[in-house]
């Protein structure tokens, strides 16, 4: 059985994740989402959260038959002992290569029996990022298209503003 590993930060999961996430899951006969627990950069959401984000992003574009976990430490490792064949990761535009080609040589270099597999996002949303949507909740902009509701209300819920729905939670 063919198993991939699909690692990020998620903070949160977008269309563009889930994009991705459709595609691998075509390729491979399983597939596993890993939220890492420490960014490279402050989260908004903790691990936790970023998790049943992804979980509820799941759900409600109802694909189902994905694990999702949490790690901590190094890719390469959580992807070795769950003894997944690939890690797989979107590639949006050129300016991606380079982090993902120092990613991918890295984790190379610590295991070569993981390969690093990219997938080419929807042009729709090759300018879409977690941080980008952040910004536009942040400042009360209409992120709908570009994230499930549940990500959607969850935002609204940080910023204090009123969910999808119009209502502030209580
Ligand atoms: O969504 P992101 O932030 O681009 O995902 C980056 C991520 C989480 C895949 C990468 O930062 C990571 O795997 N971090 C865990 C620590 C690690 O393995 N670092 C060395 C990578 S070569």
């Amino acid at each position: 059985m063919r198993v991939a590993l699909y690692p990020g930060s998620f903070d949160p999961i977008t269309y563009g994740h889930l994009d991705i996430l459709k595609r691998a899951k075509r390729l491979f006969d399983k597939l596993i989402v890993a939220v890492v627990e420490n960014p490279r950069k402050a989260p908004l959401f903790t691990a936790t959260e970023r998790r049943w984000l992804v979980e509820q992003a799941l759900a409600e574009e109802g694909i189902t038959g994905v694990e999702v976990i949490t790690y901590s430490g190094l890719l390469i490792e959580c992807a070795k002992e769950l003894g997944v064949a690939a890690v797989v990761r979107g590639l949006r535009a050129t300016s991606d290569f380079d982090y993902e080609f120092q990613l991918a040589l890295t984790n190379r270099d610590l295991d070569s029996d993981i390969e690093s597999v990219f997938l080419m996002t929807a042009g729709q949303y090759s300018f879409l990022s977690s941080s980008i949507v952040k910004e536009v909740k942040q400042y009360g902009g209409d992120v709908s298209k570009f994230v499930p509701t549940c990500v959607e209300r969850a935002l609204a819920e940080k910023f204090g503003q009123p969910g999808p729905g119009g209502k502030t939670k209580k």
